[in-house]
């Protein structure tokens, strides 16, 4: 035992010690560059404030995501979510229709079925990856079902050659949502090239950041003409549209999904800097996971053989054996006072929400509530697990931030050390329904 071991420098900061980390750690993101503000700023000054075509930089990004989509036509958007509601309603989910769905996912991956009046069916996941899990998805199939959804969570791209053998199998349609995995691969072949359409998210936490906003990538022309109704008309639809469907591009479908131009100058932005971000993000996780991976009973996330994960939008480890004695929040609270920005994961599996657990959302104001299937508590046991016994750190990105990566370690291996003085301090094995987690974007 080294001397700092024995002084204030081991006894944790909970108990009245020198924390690792002083003054405590915040992640930070985006960090907003000279670059973001210059293309930002000339907009400003040409009065570039609203494009009613594809043009600008708005004609950039989507040239640039086209191109690292294999040529698959793209569409910027005001958002992920009007993205993933552009691919639903382009593709067809309406009344009656059923649409498989992961539970381990950000609610807007399903949110936007809801709207349309389709049923998302949820689906549990796979316990390394916390992916949905393709046998869950073969065994969910009816004959209401019209398509799949799946999210590529925390940049792991989801076993998609089952996935697809379904979908095949029963004429489904297959979204991609890829919103934590900008850049990943799946066997050689990036994430929003293998279904038949992909949404991503460019709001501010992603790795490719327009503050808000997002892009939809189709993989038939259809699919995009219609999505391009949905959400322009007049100049862009006119522009887009030339099949039989240009005949609405005066009024398209009703409503206005338009990106704004500052946020397209910002996503090319982060998009031109994605490589670099990707290459750093993922080293100093590599470093993290590393370092932790020495530490009796904590699980460090997995990247499947063939699998790169890009963006890498989360890094869960997770706890077992004495650490899940002590309890997520109780380990939590630990690390955060030893400087750590560390706390459990935020969003709670679907089926463990209102919405999803009542059954029924009272969506108008006259009129029957829009039914859907009631979940409960164990319904989906193994994303309830992931997310009873997960912690969520901070995704470092940038090369000055190696340094406090090994802080990070340290300071797990210190709260190890103390694991028994934790255990039976009040955190238990932590609650399935999460107790303690935030209510903001996927974390
Ligand atoms: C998996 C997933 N899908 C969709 C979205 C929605 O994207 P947006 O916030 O751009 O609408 C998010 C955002 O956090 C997400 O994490």
């Amino acid at each position: 035992m080294t001397a700092s071991e024995t002084g204030t420098h081991d006894r944790l900061a909970l108990q009245g010690g020198t924390p690792v980390i002083s003054p405590p750690h915040r992640f930070v993101w985006p960090r907003v560059s000279d670059g973001d503000r210059a293309a930002v700023n000339a907009l400003m000054d040409a009065g570039e404030l609203s494009y009613y075509g594809r043009e600008g930089v708005l004609e950039e990004l989507e040239d640039l995501w086209s191109a690292r989509l294999g040529g698959r036509r793209t569409l910027g958007l005001a958002s992920g979510t009007a993205a993933l509601h552009s691919a639903f309603a382009s593709l067809g989910a309406g009344p009656g229709d059923e649409v498989l769905a992961p539970t381990n996912t950000f609610l807007a991956t399903v949110m936007p079925l809801v709207q349309l009046g389709a049923t998302p069916v949820l689906c549990d996941a796979e316990p390394d990856t916390g992916n949905i899990d393709p046998a869950a998805v073969a065994a969910a199939v009816t004959p209401r079902t019209v398509g799949i959804v799946v999210t590529h969570l925390w940049g792991h791209p989801c076993d998609m050659d089952p996935i697809l053998q379904v979908a095949r199998r029963h004429g489904l349609w297959v979204v991609e949502d890829c919103s934590h995995a900008h850049g990943a691969s799946y066997h050689g072949r990036e994430v929003g090239t293998l279904g038949d359409a992909a949404a991503f998210s460019f709001q501010a936490a992603k790795i490719v950041y327009a503050g808000q906003g997002g892009l939809l990538a189709s993989g038939d022309t259809e699919t995009h003409e219609r999505a391009c109704l949905l959400g322009h008309f007049r100049v862009r639809a006119e522009q887009d549209v030339t099949s039989e469907l240009s005949r609405y591009t005066s009024t398209g479908f009703g409503l206005n999904y338009r990106m704004h131009p500052f946020a397209a100058a910002l996503a090319l932005s982060s998009s031109r800097a994605l490589e670099e971000r990707v290459a750093t993000r993922q080293k100093l996780l590599g470093r993290l996971a590393d370092g932790l991976a020495g530490i009796d009973g904590i699980l460090t996330p997995v990247t499947r053989p063939g699998c790169d994960r890009g963006a890498y939008y989360g890094f869960k480890p997770r706890l077992t054996g004495p650490w899940l004695a002590a309890g997520a929040r109780t380990v939590a609270d630990a690390l955060a006072r030893e400087g750590l920005d560390v706390h459990p994961p935020g969003s709670r599996p679907l089926h463990l929400l209102s919405l999803f657990a009542d059954g029924e959302v009272p969506l108008h104001r006259s009129g029957p509530p829009v039914r859907l299937p009631a979940h409960r508590p164990g319904d989906f046991p193994v994303a309830e697990e992931l997310h009873r016994t997960s912690l969520s750190l901070p995704t470092f990105t940038f090369p000055d931030e190696a340094e406090l990566v090994d802080r990070y370690c340290e300071a797990f291996e210190k709260v190890a050390r103390h694991l028994p003085e934790l255990t039976g301090s009040g955190g238990g094995t932590g609650r399935a329904d999460g107790t303690g987690g935030t209510s903001g974007a996927a974390t």
